[in-house]
């Protein structure tokens, strides 16, 4: 293995507070081996554009590590694999771009590419490794949904930032003895719902993996009323659904759309339902992108750091094709196969969900 090496770093997917603190780690691991970083920006369309490039050093990622977003850019929509283009009559076409990405890829010098993503970036990263691309990929995303790693980078902030806001709606709740229904990301995974709504003590959370009977989440808030409880809180994962029903989700325009549905409205959905049936008053509102933005908490920015620096680690023993892993109180390599294979969701016997129905939550399923 060679001692200098030339190593590139890009960020896909959504974003999640604690990028800057891996590019930060991984500039300034690399740096101190003497090795180049070069950085790929806006998600794999750098990959595609090779002057989409920048050099990073120690001078460009300085005060970088408390700051939300990337430096470097990302978008969820560039899968070079199936770029969409219009064609000479203007009809929409799917193009394979990934040996242009091979070809950029060594005009660049490169050894090995650090992909920091979530399942859809380090799926891509890990078809790129299949074309002959060395990549080591970082586990990034709030949804807390990668196989094979304990922790993502992004979630613990995401979770403070939800919990903040069902802290807040207490007293807005309760004044007017109200339902308040709050949507929060995950897709289809309800970790953010089932942390924050344990932590910011909801009367109900509704997860992706519990579907939920409408009737039920009634029947508990009428029952929490008559005992006085006049108001409740109701936290909806957005990919939560009523059993036998469909995820909800909403239009994209055509230039917006991707691989993945955007999911929402369950929320608005569920305090529709609840207002009608209990004659409540009840409310909805969406967190939405507030839970991907900010600095990210000292947790996040610690395992950042933490994944950054074993990153280039990897790289230098010459482990190839896999994906840093958080397994306390290490940082493990597992192969980036493994880590795409499947999506992580919440255990329903977890201690989580065994804690929140003895604190007398109810999931509507039971
Ligand atoms: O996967 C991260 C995530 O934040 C999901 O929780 C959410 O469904 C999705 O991204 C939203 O994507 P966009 O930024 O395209 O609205």
């Amino acid at each position: 293995m060679a001692d200098q090496l030339r190593i590139g770093i890009n960020t896909g997917g959504g974003d999640a507070p604690g990028l800057n603190a891996v590019i930060h780690a991984v500039t300034m691991a690399a740096c101190r081996r003497g090795w180049d970083v070069i950085g790929i920006r806006g998600g794999y369309a750098g990959l595609i554009d090779p002057e989409k490039t920048v050099r990073l050093d120690p001078d460009r990622v300085r005060g970088i590590v408390a700051l939300g977003g990337t430096i470097l850019g990302t978008n969820n929509k560039g899968d070079p694999f199936h770029k969409t283009m219009k064609d000479a009559s203007g009809a929409q076409v799917q193009i394979d771009l990934t040996d242009q990405i091979v070809e950029n890829f060594k005009k660049l010098g490169l050894d090995c590419f650090v992909a920091v993503g979530g399942d859809g970036s380090l799926t891509l990263a890990h078809q790129l490794s299949q074309k002959g691309i060395p990549v080591v990929g970082v586990p990034k995303t709030i949804d807390n949904d990668l196989n094979g790693t304990e922790a993502t980078f992004g979630f613990d902030t995401a979770v403070a930032t939800a919990t903040e806001a069902l802290d807040k709606l207490h007293s807005t709740a309760e004044a007017h003895e109200r339902v308040m229904v709050v949507e929060v990301m995950g897709r289809n995974a309800g970790w953010i719902a089932l942390h924050s709504g344990i932590s910011g003590s909801a009367d109900v959370i509704l997860l992706p993996e519990l579907p939920f009977d409408i009737e039920k989440i009634c029947a508990h808030i009428m029952r929490n009323d008559r005992y006085g409880r006049r108001y409740a809180i109701v936290v909806a994962g957005e990919g939560a659904r009523p059993a036998g029903g469909a995820i909800l989700q909403r239009e994209l325009p055509e230039a917006e759309r991707k691989k993945d549905p955007l999911l929402g409205g369950v929320a608005e959905w569920v305090a529709r339902e609840i207002a009608a049936r209990t004659g409540k008053e009840a409310r909805s509102l969406v967190l939405g992108h507030l839970q991907r933005g900010g600095s990210p908490t000292t947790f996040d920015r610690l395992i950042a750091l933490r994944f950054g620096a074993a990153a280039v680690r990897f790289i230098a023993e010459g482990k190839r094709n896999v994906m840093v892993a958080s397994r306390p109180p290490s940082m493990v390599a597992i192969p980036l196969e493994e880590a795409v294979s499947r999506i992580k969701v919440v255990p329903i016997d977890s201690d989580q969900v065994l804690t929140a129905r003895d604190l007398g939550i109810c999931f509507g399923d039971g």
